[in-house]
């Protein structure tokens, strides 16, 4: 049984006092914070077995290689991947999905297809579609959620069509907070023979992942969301698909044979991580993910199910507050607009007391302009958070009335 009260003591940036407050931090969705363990990696990776990997035969670049590619191991095992072969190391998710966008979709789109996303994305689940279907002729389309911010099965299905090449999904959105039923989704992938593929940032660090039960191509994902170092993020694709594709970046590791006129490529994983990887943010990551295991994904989920569901009930004494995604079994995020009161100003002033959130368009313009909105304020948890941070935060949003309402 894990005691979620003292999992804080793991951080030591928690034990901080913010404008001589307690720091209570509520922004995990835009970067969470790194226990001691990922901070002890972080310093052995570049105080004990420094050196560059894949490229040298002494005994450091030999440790450095093991401990980098033990890292490979352990994210198939967080998310039951096949083979480890199947991880590609990137800088984060946005490089994931412009990986995906560029090499898949620059070898398989052409004009007529379709590529099918949701209002609810984030920038880096838009921009690198448009990118690829301006280069190719295909057409981005975005199926719109239901009015509570819920998947909407009935409008997304129709718009899947024999056009329909691409699936790319959030698994859970980083606004709403709805987690979108993807094997369902996967389903309707197949029956076209559509690509699927899930950004699972704000998916992974919640809840339990298994890319074989959901049947997807390609499930990405930041490892600074997952409590490990900024820098370092996975690419996980079906080997057969992986295979298939043609790299990103051209350089070094990424090759089998180089002449002037032409070079010949690695096999995966090796084909799309050109130039040096961020070495100690890989092995950081593989501390983060023994960390969050060492705790349990299904114990996390159920810890943060009951933190959301606290802080809804919390929240909504707010005189004034608007729910924004309210969709059964939201997981993460709890997204408001308090009104009269600009979002950036409720985060300046609750600052004050303290608390830390998210305000603006959360990096998803486009859903709000389809909620009619320019930004939001958003609390989001993570494993180290208690519900005293929602009683925190609701008094801290009681002042912020009293301040515009006197
Ligand atoms: N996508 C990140 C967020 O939701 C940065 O804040």
């Amino acid at each position: 049984m894990v005691d979620f009260a003292t999992l804080k003591d793991d951080f030591p940036i928690l034990s901080q006092q913010v404008n001589g407050k307690r720091l209570c931090y509520l922004d995990s969705a835009a970067s969470s914070q790194k226990p001691q363990a990922v901070l002890e990696a972080l310093q052995a990776a570049y105080g004990e077995t420094y050196a560059n990997v894949h490229r040298g035969l002494h005994y450091l670049s030999e440790a450095s290689t093991d401990a980098y590619e033990a890292v490979r191991q352990k994210v198939a095992g967080l998310i039951n991947a096949p083979s480890p072969n199947e991880v590609i190391f990137t800088s984060g998710a946005t490089m994931s999905l412009n990986l995906i966008a560029q090499c898949w979709g620059s070898a398989n789109l052409s004009s007529g297809d379709e590529i099918l996303i949701t209002i609810a994305e984030h920038h880096a689940n838009i921009v690198p579609w448009q990118m690829i279907a301006e280069r190719t002729g295909a057409k981005l389309v975005a199926a719109p959620m239901g009015a509570d911010g819920e998947y909407d099965d009935e409008a997304f299905s129709a718009l899947i069509t024999e056009r329909t090449k691409v699936i790319s999904i959030p698994h859970v959105s980083n606004v709403l907070g709805t987690v979108f039923p993807l094997k369902n989704i996967s389903k309707k992938a197949r029956s076209v023979g559509a690509l699927f593929v899930v950004d699972g940032c704000q998916g992974v660090v919640h809840m339990p992942v298994d890319v074989q039960e959901i049947d997807c191509d390609f499930y990405v994902f930041s490892g600074h969301k997952l409590y490990g170092p900024s820098g370092i993020g996975v690419c996980w694709g079906k080997h057969d698909i992986l295979s298939d594709m043609p790299p990103f970046l051209g350089g070094g590791d990424m090759i089998d044979d180089v002449e002037i006129e032409r070079s010949t490529y690695a096999d995966v994983p090796a084909r799309f991580e050109a130039g040096t990887p961020p070495i100690a943010e890989c092995i950081g990551l593989g501390a983060a993910i023994d960390y969050v295991q060492s705790i349990g994904m299904a114990e996390i989920h159920a810890h943060e199910q009951n933190l959301i569901r606290y802080g809804m009930q919390r929240l909504s004494e707010v005189e004034g507050l608007n729910f924004i995604g309210t969709a059964a079994g939201k997981s993460g995020v709890i997204s408001f607009t308090l009104d009269e009161v600009h979002p950036h100003d409720i985060s300046t002033l609750i600052d004050h007391e303290g608390v830390a959130i998210r305000a603006g368009h959360h990096c998803a313009q486009p859903l709000m302009k389809s909620l009619g909105l320019s930004s939001t304020a958003r609390a989001s948890v993570g494993l180290y958070n208690s519900a005293d941070d929602f009683d925190v935060l609701v008094n801290a949003l009681h002042k912020v009335n009293r301040i515009f309402k006197s």
